[in-house]
């Protein structure tokens, strides 16, 4: 999520909840609309083709606020560098939703990011990837949102940005900049399946939002699509096909039960933004979309960047004769705490259980990356992600139930470089300054840093902003108009 700095544990997991009812009321629509009288069959089918169209493009993940928040009603913080931008109740409610919203309101608002009433939305809300949607698609979602959601009458919080980022109307100038206006086109000298990944990947399922890299605008890198990107927290991993850096040594197998699932025992687990992706979206995909995905992500262009060897290459079991020695020699704050909060779960030698349940900690792209992001994320926020019938829980040990479980940001750091030194990638060093970044929601963006400037600074940017609108207006349209 482009702005996004991931929420805290304990929401997450509230959130979760919420979401599950969510999904027992989508079955609850399904079934009454398929047995409602009176209703046209054709117009029933499109609004049950357009839920199908919400799951996979997760709008629920950010217009449901954790703790309860009523299904689409909006309230979801999401914490920018620049402040908190709430998500719009997007229920059919006349006052407080989009039940005003004409198809062609609905379509300019999640394509274009403008609403009914002209003003412009922040790119919190992903509509440079759903840009790419067809109109079909955006009809069938049109349909669903009018006929399939109840109407909430509730205003979630107003947002509010600190002047010059409240000017709304700046965005014109960003999307002159940034927003690719164009449907998805399907490519000729490609498989069906490879442009149905291609569609799922860079538009539906917005793959590209949280994997690609952002520059100091807040806009997706040019032409280092999914190679990469901080994710508030966390650290979105590069997922183009080269063998080193990428997913290139994973079957198009264990892609795909990595997607329905979040656990490839032996090499990954989903946490954070990416569980919660699995958990409301993608483990609800069809066999047929999740292989056109692999096959799209194994097809892309390899792009190499900072790994030295693949992620889930580090790192072997320790002996169990050296963890022996191990319980009676090191008795360093890293090997006590590892010993005490980890290995219950994860046992001494850092192979987990058998069954994959507790998974290894060595040969693990969290232990094995070039940044230590996600090992830290991990160990401060926890994993609550339930897939099926299935739920994988970790406790959240920087917060824990009381102050005597939580771990203070030097012992993060002294157990994740345990961690890395005896399982993972032995170069990387954490400190206790990496972790309150963590734990603070991940390193600012430039644009933050230009707002936490003083009145000169800002001045200075309101004047570049206003060069940038005009230059946006009197820009010469080169590009074909959107068929
Ligand atoms: C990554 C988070 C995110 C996802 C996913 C998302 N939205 Fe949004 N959406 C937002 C935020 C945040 C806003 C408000 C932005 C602002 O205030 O500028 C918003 C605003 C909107 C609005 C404008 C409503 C109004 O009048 O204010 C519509 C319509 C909308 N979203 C529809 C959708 C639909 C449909 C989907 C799924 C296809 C979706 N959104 C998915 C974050 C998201
Ligand atoms: C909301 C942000 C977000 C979205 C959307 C998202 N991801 Fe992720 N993804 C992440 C994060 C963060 C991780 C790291 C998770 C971890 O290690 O616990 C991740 C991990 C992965 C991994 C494992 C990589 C590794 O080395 O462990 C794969 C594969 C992946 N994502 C594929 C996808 C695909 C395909 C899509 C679209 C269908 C997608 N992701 C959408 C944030 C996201
Ligand atoms: C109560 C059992 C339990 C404890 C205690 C526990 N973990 Fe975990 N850990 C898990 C589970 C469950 C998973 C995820 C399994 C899955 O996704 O299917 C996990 C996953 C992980 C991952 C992979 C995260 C990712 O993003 O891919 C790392 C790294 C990790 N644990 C490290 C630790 C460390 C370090 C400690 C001690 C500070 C610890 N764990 C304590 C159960 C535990």
């Amino acid at each position: 999520m482009p702005f996004l700095r991931a929420t805290n544990a304990s929401c997450a997991a509230a959130s979760i909840r919420a979401r599950n009812v969510l999904f027992a009321t989508g079955i609850a629509f399904a079934i009454s609309t398929g047995g409602a009288a009176g209703q046209s069959s054709s117009t029933s089918d499109l609004a049950k083709q357009g839920q199908s169209l919400a799951t996979a493009t997760d709008c629920t993940a950010c217009h449901t606020a954790p703790n309860g928040g009523q299904n689409f009603a909006g309230g979801y913080g999401i914490s920018s560098p620049l402040g908190t931008i709430y998500s719009t109740n997007i229920t059919p409610s006349k006052t407080f939703g989009i039940g005003n919203y004409s198809e062609t309101d609905f379509a300019r608002a999640i394509r274009e990011g403008i609403r009914k009433d002209g003003t412009h939305l922040y790119p919190a809300m992903p509509y440079t990837s759903y840009a790419g949607l067809s109109d079909p698609d955006v009809a069938a979602l049109y349909a669903y949102f009018m006929q399939g959601v109840p109407p909430v009458d509730v205003a979630p919080p107003k947002t509010s940005l600190p002047f010059p980022f409240n000017m709304r109307f700046s965005m014109a100038a960003w999307n002159a900049l940034f927003l690719d206006n164009h449907r998805f086109q399907p490519d000729s000298s490609r498989s069906a399946q490879l442009n149905r990944g291609a569609y799922l990947v860079e538009n539906l399922a917005h793959c590209d939002t949280c994997h690609t890299p952002r520059n100091f605008m807040m806009a997706e890198k040019q032409g280092r699509a999914l190679s990469g990107g901080a994710v508030g927290s966390w650290y979105a991993p590069n997922i183009t096909s080269d063998p080193v850096s990428g997913i290139g040594g994973w079957s198009q197998d264990e892609l795909v039960q990595y997607l329905h699932t979040g656990n490839v025992p032996g090499k990954a687990q989903a946490a954070g933004p990416m569980a919660e992706a699995v958990e409301d979206s993608l483990q609800y995909l069809s066999n047929d979309d999740l292989q056109a995905i692999a096959a799209y992500l194994k097809a892309s262009a390899p792009i190499r960047t900072a790994e030295a060897k693949p992620r889930n290459a580090y790192g072997i079991a320790l002996a169990a004769d050296s963890t022996l020695n191990n319980a009676a020699g090191d008795m360093s704050n890293g090997a006590q705490l590892y010993s005490g909060n980890c290995a219950s779960c994860h046992q001494a030698t850092g192979a987990g259980t058998k069954d994959g349940a507790y998974p290894q900690l060595f040969q693990n792209t969290a232990t094995g990356a070039a940044q230590p992001t996600n090992l830290i994320a991990a160990i401060l926020f926890g994993i609550n992600r339930t897939v099926g019938a299935n739920t994988a829980f970790m406790p959240a040990f920087g917060q824990g139930f009381s102050p005597v479980s939580t771990l203070s940001d030097q012992d993060v750091a002294d157990v994740s470089n345990y961690v890395l030194q005896h399982f993972g990638n032995p170069n990387l060093t954490v400190t206790a300054q990496d972790v309150a970044t963590v734990r603070q929601g991940g390193p600012p963006s430039a644009l933050a840093k230009l707002g936490n400037l003083a009145l000169p600074g800002l001045i200075a940017l309101g004047a570049v902003l206003l060069l940038l609108i005009l230059w946006g207006i009197f820009r010469p349209r080169h590009r074909p108009l959107p068929g």
